[in-house]
């Protein structure tokens, strides 16, 4: 305590002294100050880790700017502080707000804003907007401009493109973080460095090798796309009395092979079957299709007939009412909501796999049958189809790997709302079981996983010193072999691994 203590005074006395006249001191937060718990919670989206025992930033800071970042990285390294950056706050793990030795959370909610240049198709995006705030912005200025990033509309760009993104375009124009033209950031001397001062090498890391292993990520210039002023939307539900399984088992052979245009994906939720007393689950084969219904319906009569499609099922919008539709906001709704920061929360654990060849009849049934228990209640299962471009983008043309020979893959999430380790205990118990049962049907050597739906069960540096060969074993399952390329830039851009985490890429020397 003592030590925490000194550390945390020291670099709080650091920060005012190097700052001069700036004003950083109004935008640091230590629990004596009233906002410490709201700004701490503010982006906190899993509540599994905002628990009394969940450990605390000595000091949180909200920078106003680049030169504010520079001190916080120099008063860290002198003061012995680990900096946690967040923009978000959606990491599944916690780990942009917990650390398990003294830190300071360095978040970038003021730095978030967005130029778009319509005549030129790019935006630049501070790191701490979310990606309501990015589409929005975008909306405002295009009809027919977008962006292939995430659904969920609170997630920060700064965790979200440094980790790959992805979003209902991305069969036709492949991820975020493949549509990043330039970068600023802030490395361990303090540097402030664009694409060309930065070099191919780190410019290469950034995009999809997690931001957090190389300096602090302040901005993104990124390449907009074109998209149609009518887009069509469906949602079609079955349940396994409705053929849900050989519909799906159908899916499987087709959805990496349609059209670019047309994205559906599968939700599988379990639920109450019409007769009283069972159970039942429930496939939610929910799409975008860039372009009208007129087109749509005869594409879906000739290469997916099974699943029964009719017009009322469709709903012709713009793109960006598409964003609303699938994060889940009524239809009417204000484009405003995108730009509300409040969240939902409720504690959840996830993983992720990628399935490379379709799974039997007989492996989703095993599949309903772990929806039958108890703790998998408020589970969901969420496939969603590759293909399309994501198969034509290289698997080293940024340290995302999972393009082509995957037909999708699958994120597997289980919440509950019930306080307690008992609670936590067996619906991550349930999920883990899960992914025990799915080993045959999903990669392997290694089981890949998706860094954005960050998932320490697969692996975890050690405390100190971290050998390559041990960070091997989460990272191949991240990265396959451009763990090797990540290594060798960290090597070069962090030698002493002051920007660490529990999966962090670790330098040679560790
Ligand atoms: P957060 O701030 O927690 O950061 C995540 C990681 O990046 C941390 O390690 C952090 O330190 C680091 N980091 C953050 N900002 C940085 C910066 N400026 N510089 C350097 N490092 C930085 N994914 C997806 O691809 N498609 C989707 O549709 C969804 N949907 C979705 C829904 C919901 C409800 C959640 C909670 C999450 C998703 N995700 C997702 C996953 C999401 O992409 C992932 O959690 C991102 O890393 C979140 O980015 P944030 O900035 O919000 O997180």
């Amino acid at each position: 305590l003592a030590t925490s203590a000194h550390t945390h005074e020291n670099f709080l006395q650091c920060l005012i002294l190097h700052s001069g006249n700036d004003s950083i001191s109004k935008v640091i937060y230590t629990s004596s100050n009233s906002s410490y718990s709201f700004v701490l919670e503010s982006s906190i989206r899993n509540p599994r880790f905002s628990t009394p025992s969940t450990p605390k930033p000595l000091v949180i800071v909200t920078p106003l700017g680049v030169s504010q970042i520079q001190e916080i990285l120099s008063c860290a390294q002198k003061h012995g502080m680990q900096v946690r950056v967040r923009s978000g706050g959606h990491d599944y793990e916690g780990l942009s707000y917990v650390s398990p030795v003294p830190f300071v959370i360095l978040d970038m909610i003021n730095l978030r804003n967005i130029s778009v240049d319509v005549e030129n198709s790019f935006a630049w995006v501070q790191s701490g907007a979310t990606l309501g705030e990015l589409y929005y912005e975008i909306a405002e200025q295009s009809k027919t401009l977008g962006f292939p990033a995430g659904v969920c509309p609170t997630i920060g760009v700064g965790g979200h493109f440094s980790g790959g993104g992805y979003g209902t375009i991305l069969r036709k124009y492949g991820l975020a973080a493949d549509h990043v033209i330039d970068a600023h950031l802030i490395d361990v001397k303090g540097r402030f460095l664009d694409r060309k001062s930065m070099g191919e090498d780190l410019f290469w890391a950034i995009r999809g090798g997690g931001g957090a292993s190389f300096g602090v990520i302040v901005a993104w210039k990124i390449k907009l796309v074109p998209v149609p002023s009518t887009v069509t939307v469906f949602t079609v539900n079955k349940n396994l009395e409705q053929n849900a399984t050989k519909i799906l088992h159908r899916w499987q052979h087709v959805a990496d092979k349609f059209d670019k245009d047309l994205y559906i994906r599968v939700i599988l939720t379990g639920a109450n079957s019409s007769q009283e007393g069972k159970k039942t689950v429930q496939a939610a084969f929910n799409s975008l299709y860039l372009g009208g219904k007129d087109k749509l319906l005869p594409l879906m009569q000739e290469s997916f007939p099974e699943l029964g499609l009719v017009s009322e099922d469709c709903k012709e919008m713009s793109w960006i009412q598409s964003i609303l539709y699938f994060a889940g906001f009524p239809s009417g709704q204000s484009l405003d909501v995108l730009l509300n920061r409040t969240l939902t929360v409720i504690s959840y654990k996830a993983k992720s796999d990628y399935v490379k060849n379709p799974i039997p009849e007989s492996g989703l049934e095993g599949i309903w049958q772990r929806f039958y228990e108890k703790e998998a209640e408020s589970a969901v299962l969420i496939l969603t189809p590759y293909g399309g471009k994501m198969s034509e983008i290289s698997g080293s043309a940024i340290p995302f790997p999972h393009r082509a020979g995957n037909i999708y893959k699958i994120q597997y999430l289980v919440y509950w709302s019930e306080e307690g380790t008992a609670a936590t205990e067996s619906h991550v118990s349930w999920i883990r079981r899960l992914y025990t049962y799915m080993a045959p049907y999903v990669s392997k050597s290694p089981r890949e996983a998706y860094i954005n739906y960050r998932d320490l069960d697969i692996g975890t540096n050690n405390e100190g010193n971290t050998s390559y060969r041990h960070a091997s074993i989460w990272g191949t399952k991240y990265f396959k072999n451009n763990f090797k390329r990540l290594v060798h830039v960290k090597t070069v851009f962090d030698p002493t691994n002051f920007f660490r985490n529990e999966q962090s890429i670790p330098p040679l020397s560790w």
